[in-house]
């Protein structure tokens, strides 16, 4: 049997759908290289803004197709998309075979109809994901407990649920043994990591014992969620040498109207402190950040103070959105989606323009220095591609080998990638 996997959302969900495919291999299945070739298709959804469930019901309307044609043809919708009732989208999708809700693999796998092999007690710790290069991502805490207003994540991932240390260590050690050099550790709010434990370890021991891996070269994490990130996360981000100085810290929002009505739990002083203590801490950190405009409410003066945050913190990447009203959450039950479309594009608009300009000029000031990069693999022109320590993408002008650390010194600069020159090219290939 063959499977074909279509995924959207964030890395989580990219996460899950690599252990769902582990899953599947384990059963002997093969992976398809497209739906029409496939025994078994599954669509791992995303709820976080409409376009998300738009683009996994029109890849649902084309499996549909191929069922007409081949009733024996299963097709599974796991993920974001399936709430804690799925009657609404049986009705919706009729022919779809089963519904699973994020990480519930079972009634997917079941699909198979391979002969049940034992997978070893519970999936999650003993199925580990087969690596595609030199870096993984590694899910260490998952749900989220925040409830801002606007978002359905909570509905769909739940509590937050930490996994044990040694059981993340012997995961690392299971990649490092197949080539992984960087490691990514995933969660909504990642500073969460550990509350939950005996003991209530935090990122930070996570960091050191993982660490302790000698084939592992880099650690990087994400979402971080200010309140969360502790004076002792951040200390041991600075003082494990394994460790990118790379922060992805939402704000979302300049205005502190716009944060209480958010329920993010600071407001704009508190996060501009934030950033002052990374970057007091560790000069080089890149920072990014993510924006919603037009939530519920958002006046033009609301709007003109996200962007002056934007130009007083100077992010190196942001990431912008429209908001978009989710059922079911606080937002959507209590506030108008008051602000007309054409003002959304218009504010997402200026965001980027304002978000350009400023990355182009960061990425500027790289120009001359030398960069470690981490080869990751090779872009469609041909050319080798890395991250640097605080997570810019640099592209190499000769040859190297995934998976090797290089010093680069970057000659150009552009407002989403750097390119440059290895100091030693002989040693990269
Ligand atoms: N846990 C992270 C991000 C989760 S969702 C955090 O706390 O920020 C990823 C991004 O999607 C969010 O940062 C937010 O900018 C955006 N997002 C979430 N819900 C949204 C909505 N209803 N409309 C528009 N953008 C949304
Ligand atoms: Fe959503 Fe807020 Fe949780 Fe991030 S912290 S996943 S935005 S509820
Ligand atoms: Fe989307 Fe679920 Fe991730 S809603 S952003 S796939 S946690």
């Amino acid at each position: 049997m063959r499977y074909f996997l279509w995924t959207v959302g964030c890395q989580m969900n990219v996460a899950d759908s690599k252990k769902l495919a582990a899953g599947f291999e384990r059963l002997g299945l093969e992976r398809a290289p497209d739906a029409a070739s496939a025994d078994v298709a599954v669509v791992n959804t995303c709820s976080v803004r409409q376009h998300a469930e738009d683009r996994a019901a029109s890849m649902l309307g084309r499996l549909r197709l191929l069922k007409e044609a081949r009733p024996a043809f299963k097709i599974a919708v796991m993920g974001c998309m399936v709430g804690p009732r799925a009657e609404a989208l049986e009705r919706r999708f009729p022919f779809v075979d089963a519904f699973a809700r994020p990480q519930q693999f079972a009634p997917v796998l079941a699909l198979a109809e391979e002969p049940a092999e034992d997978l070893g007690g519970e999936f999650w710790p003993s199925t580990f994901a087969a690596p595609d290069g030199p870096t993984a991502f590694v899910p260490v805490v998952h749900g989220c407990d925040k409830f801002c207003t606007y978002c359905i994540v909570p509905y769909r991932r739940g509590r937050e649920r930490s996994r044990p240390i040694n059981e993340i260590a012997r995961e690392v050690a299971w990649l490092t043994a197949r080539g992984v050099r960087e490691v990514t550790l995933l969660g909504q709010t990642v500073e969460a990591y550990g509350h939950d434990l005996d003991g209530q370890p935090d990122l930070g021991d996570l960091m050191r014992a993982l660490s302790a891996d000698e084939r592992l070269a880099r650690i990087r994490f994400l979402t971080s969620y200010p309140k969360d990130m502790t004076a002792r996360i951040l200390a041991a981000v600075a003082g494990l040498p394994k460790v990118m100085e790379c922060f992805s810290l939402p704000v979302q929002a300049g205005s502190d109207a716009v944060l209480a009505s958010m329920r993010r739990g600071y407001a704009k002083a508190g996060y501009v402190a934030k950033v002052a203590e990374v970057r007091a801490l560790m000069p080089d950190a890149g920072i990014t950040t993510d924006i919603i405009v037009g939530y519920p409410g958002e006046t033009e003066a609301d709007f003109a103070e996200t962007l002056a945050l934007l130009e007083e913190l100077r992010f190196d990447k942001v990431h912008v959105a429209a908001y978009s009203p989710r059922p079911g959450t606080i937002a959507h039950r209590t506030m108008a989606d008051d602000v007309p479309a054409e003002v959304k594009a218009e504010r997402l608009q200026r965001v980027q323009a304002v978000e350009e300009r400023i990355s182009r000029e960061r990425n500027a000031a790289c120009l001359g220095t030398v960069q470690t990069i981490l080869v990751e693999g090779v872009n469609a022109k041909g050319q080798p591609y890395g991250r640097t320590r605080a997570g810019r993408l640099v592209h190499l002008d000769a040859p190297a080998r995934a998976g090797a650390l290089a010093d680069v010194r970057i000659e150009h600069a552009g407002p989403f990638a750097l390119r440059g020159t290895a100091l030693d090219a002989l040693a990269l290939v």
